[in-house]
């Protein structure tokens, strides 16, 4: 019933741009047509590229998301973003000419400023950079923020796609030496192939989008104090969201998989620094307890052989436990809040993010509705790690997903 195995997931502005472990468009749906029934306001406290923000916009519900990855906030805001169709055909017309100059006997120009971030050498050929470079002074040329916003989203996935970076995988790895001779991208082709995909894309959004509904996108002031500062106390409907499933270092590092967009887009000097400031990026530096029976057993059994890896588990559910206080005081009585988690191994330990989860939210003025089961499929995620540490030791890591709906009682 949730594993919606062969579905189209790219459809609307959801194929703008990949992101490691995207939600199922088709879950963010059902969840808002099943828990969101007359809702004004959706929450995404770890929004990524937006999944649930724009299914709620087609549902005629406004939405706000939150993420500490600026690169995510752009991609959402763009996937959220109606533009007048034919402003943005006309621009892409005009940058269609504008790289024509370029196409043939491709000489850089003085005027073209390539950037110089660390070990950019590294990851592009020179070709490929300095076209790159060529993209990007246009992009800064264009003055309609929505615009130039709309072309960096296609310029970021060009990065993506025309990087010596294994495009499988989410961490930052270089391919080997052989790949790299075979491999021969146009950044030129590749961009104008993004555009016309995301122009097509954005056009079904408008057309599908009921009313007027928008979305509204913010940064995150420090580790865990997700959506307490800009949001008033019960004023959210419901909340649809999937937060990481750890901290980034040993699951999923969304900084490294940002990185050259984010150097390439000056949002970043260093773009890998990001996952330090992810949930459980900064280890606790000693165990503590929480109002979790089955995460303090785990805890504990971990901490019995080996104590940083159980530190790394208190980090992330310190991080975790403020976050959900924070969500659970700005969700209306009797509003729902539905979350996306996966279980997981550390040092064979299984941690139990699902009943985790509801735990935390029933110390909040929660009461636990239902935790539905999901095969997953087709996602960008660890489907495997080392569970023991030791190199080569692979284990099934997160296969099935667990979808978490609580309710708040009323006042
Ligand atoms: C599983 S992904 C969300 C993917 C999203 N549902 C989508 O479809 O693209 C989790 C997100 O949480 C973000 N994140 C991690 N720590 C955070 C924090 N402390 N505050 C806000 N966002 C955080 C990551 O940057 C990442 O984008």
């Amino acid at each position: 019933m949730w594993d919606f195995k062969s579905e189209n997931t790219k459809t609307f502005t959801h194929g703008f741009h990949t992101y490691p472990a995207m939600m199922i468009p088709q879950i963010a749906q059902k969840l808002i047509s099943d828990f969101g029934k007359n809702a004004t306001t959706l929450l995404d406290p770890y929004c990524g590229t937006g999944t649930s923000l724009v299914e709620a916009n087609l549902a005629g519900i406004n939405s706000i998301g939150f993420d500490l990855n600026p690169l995510a906030r752009l991609i959402a805001k763009v996937k959220t973003t109606p533009i007048e169709l034919q402003t943005l055909r006309l621009h892409i017309q005009d940058f269609d000419n504008f790289l024509f100059k370029f196409r043939y006997g491709f000489e850089l120009k003085e005027s073209i400023i390539c950037p110089s971030f660390s070990k950019i050498d590294f990851w592009f050929s020179k070709e490929v950079k300095q076209k790159l470079a060529v993209i990007n002074n246009y992009i800064e040329s264009v003055e309609n923020s929505d615009i130039s916003d709309f072309f960096k989203v296609a310029f970021s996935q060009t990065i993506r796609d025309t990087s010596w970076t294994r495009n499988n995988e989410f961490k930052l790895y270089k391919m080997s030496p052989e790949q790299i001779k075979s491999f021969k991208p146009d950044p030129f082709n590749k961009i104008a192939e993004v555009l016309g995909r995301n122009y097509k894309g954005l056009e079904d959004f408008i057309l599908s989008k009921k009313n007027d509904s928008y979305s509204r996108l913010f940064d995150v002031n420090s580790i865990n104090s997700i959506s307490k500062r800009k949001i008033a106390d019960s004023s959210i409907d419901v909340v649809v969201t999937s937060p990481p499933y750890g901290d980034s270092s040993t699951t999923v590092a969304y900084g490294q998989f940002s990185a050259l967009a984010n150097q390439w887009l000056g949002f970043m000097e260093n773009g890998r620094v990001l996952d330090k400031n992810l949930m459980g990026g900064i280890r606790s530096k000693r165990i503590r307890y929480f109002s979790s029976q089955v995460l303090n057993d785990t805890i504990s059994d971990i901490s019995k052989i080996d104590n940083n890896r159980a530190l790394d588990v208190v980090s992330f559910y310190s991080d975790y436990e403020k976050s959900i206080k924070n969500i659970s005081a700005i969700v209306k009585p009797n509003g729902y809040v539905c979350y996306v988690v996966s279980n997981r191994r550390v040092r064979s330990q299984k941690v139990q993010t699902s009943e985790i989860t509801k735990d935390f939210f029933l110390q909040n003025g929660f009461g636990h509705i239902e935790t539905y089961k999901r095969k997953i499929s087709g996602k960008r995620m660890p489907r495997q790690n080392s569970p023991t540490g030791n190199s080569g030791e692979k284990e099934n890591l997160m296969n099935t997903e667990y979808i978490v709906i609580m309710q708040k009682k009323s006042a």
